[in-house]
């Protein structure tokens, strides 16, 4: 009788509710957040699904684990990992892991920008830009457009790759590589609506002319440390302080969040120090001290896993990359220590280079990152990618490309599915607690 009652409820709640009340897409923001879609996801306006409706099995295919998807993984992952090196004003291992829905302008145009906590700046595609998708911000649509700003102001000092005329005259316009693909854009100022949030007068760049494929269709919005960021530019409002719970790659259909400002954080979280480098004034750098794999503490020499702000060695938190990357002596160790405490015989997919059948869930080891005063114990479902195609599962983490990158260990998004990342660059903390994200 009171389950007849319960499903009776239940009924009446769903009929009378509308129907986006039950479309995981449409909770832009509420008490939770701001929502946070993979790119590829359900979600996104950039969904396979919604282009070609014979990707439908693939996608399928993507989310129950199929191999295909540790391939896409791999792929995302290694393709910039190579291309892109390091360097003071450029882009870190940047891939548009997952999208926000914003407003540019008065009234909003809606915009999906990718959120990128290693970039600093935010740009958008233009109207009249020549190479950029179909969605672009039409700055005459807007009655807050702010125009294009003037060399001389401050911040077109902050944009990489100024190109400014000697005279300091003139439009701020400035190109930009990212992913291996490039744009020029104007440096421009308009209102940002982030969920019931409106920031007035932000500065972004209005991008003109992109060549290459791998610019983020609608844009991308910095979260990180430096000037110009998100953070930076919004001061008060939001105190410098965000978080996100990123959502398991399993689940396509569902959304993580983000939430800015230091209201409706975790009370009690445990933290560790972040580390400021002003070479890479954007990266969020923590102190990894060690790593154990069940038990057993993991040999590694502290040189690898130092921090150098002038070098840029040590370990950053970054949303854009899929797995994390440990310098070759670090994931060596690692994975040797791993493969002693599971069945072989071991073999490699794509990035993975440690795949092999688990006797049981129960009898694989947890990994553990050692953070100052934070051990993160990653979830068996942080650590381990399971293959559709019979009982295989891989480790999901790998060594850091051996080229210039090699001094850097990036704990990336694979690593925080269901995982509340608190970033507080004023207090210099970096949070973490267990979420249900989705
Ligand atoms: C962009 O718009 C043009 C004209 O409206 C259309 O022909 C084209 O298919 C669109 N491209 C995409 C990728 O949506
Ligand atoms: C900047 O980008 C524009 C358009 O892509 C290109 O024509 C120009 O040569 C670029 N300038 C530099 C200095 O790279
Ligand atoms: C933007 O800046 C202009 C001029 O500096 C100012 O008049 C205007 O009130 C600002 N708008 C917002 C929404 O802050
Ligand atoms: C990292 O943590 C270790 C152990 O607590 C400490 O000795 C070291 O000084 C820390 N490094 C930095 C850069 O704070
Ligand atoms: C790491 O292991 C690979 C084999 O998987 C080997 O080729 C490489 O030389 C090792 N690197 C170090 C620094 O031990």
């Amino acid at each position: 009788m009171e389950f007849a009652i319960s499903l009776l409820l239940i009924f009446a709640i769903v009929a009378s509710s509308p129907a986006k009340a039950l479309d995981p897409c449409d909770s832009t923001s509420s008490d939770s957040g701001l929502s946070v879609h993979h790119i590829y996801g359900k979600c996104s306006p950039f969904s396979p699904t919604r282009r070609e409706p014979t990707w439908v099995n693939t996608v399928l295919d993507m989310a129950t684990k199929d191999p295909q998807r540790v391939d896409f993984l791999y792929s995302i992952s290694s393709k910039k990992t190579t291309a892109v090196p390091i360097g003071p004003g450029q882009q870190l291992l940047n891939i548009g892991n997952y999208v926000l829905r914003v407003k540019i302008g008065t009234p909003g145009q809606v915009m999906y920008m990718v959120l990128d906590t290693s970039s600093n700046d935010a740009w958008a595609p233009c109207s009249g830009c020549t190479g950029c998708s179909n969605t672009t911000f039409s700055p005459t649509a807007s009655s807050t457009y702010g125009g294009s700003l003037e060399c001389s102001v401050p911040e077109c000092a902050q944009v990489s790759s100024l190109q400014c005329p000697t005279t300091g005259t003139g439009a701020c316009t400035f190109n930009q590589s990212y992913g291996g693909s490039s744009f020029a854009a104007t440096l421009v100022r308009d209102s940002l609506t982030l969920g019931p949030d409106i920031v007035g007068n932000y500065t972004f760049g209005c991008i003109n002319t992109v060549s290459g494929a791998s610019i983020p269709p609608q844009g991308l919005l910095g979260l990180g440390r430096g000037p110009m960021s998100l953070l930076s530019q919004t001061g008060a409002l939001y105190s410098g302080i965000f978080s996100y719970c990123l959502p398991s790659f399993r689940s396509y259909y569902f959304s993580g969040s983000l939430k800015l400002g230091p209201i409706g954080q975790p009370k009690s979280i445990r933290t560790t120090p972040l580390l400021h480098s002003p070479h890479r004034s954007s990266l969020y750098y923590v102190n990894l001290t060690g790593i154990s794999v069940g038990r057993v503490t993991v040999p590694i020499d502290p040189q690898y896993l130092a921090f150098d702000p002038v070098t840029g060695a040590g370990t950053v938190v970054d949303s854009g990359t899929v797995i994390t990357r440990l310098v070759e002596p670090v994931y060596n160790a690692t994975r040797d220590e791993f493969r002693k405490q599971v069945p072989g015989p071991f073999s490699s997919v794509g990035a993975f280079d440690t795949c092999f059948t688990p006797a049981s869930e129960a009898d694989t080891p947890l990994i553990t990152l050692h953070l100052e005063g934070l051990d993160l114990k990653l979830p068996l479902e942080n650590s381990l990618i399971h293959r559709s195609s019979g009982p295989q599962a891989c480790l999901a983490m790998a060594a850091t490309p051996n080229n210039v990158n090699s001094v850097l260990n990036v704990i990336a998004s694979f690593q925080q599915q269901n995982l509340r990342v608190v970033f507080d660059s004023p207090n210099s903390k970096l949070g973490i607690a267990r979420e249900l994200c989705n």
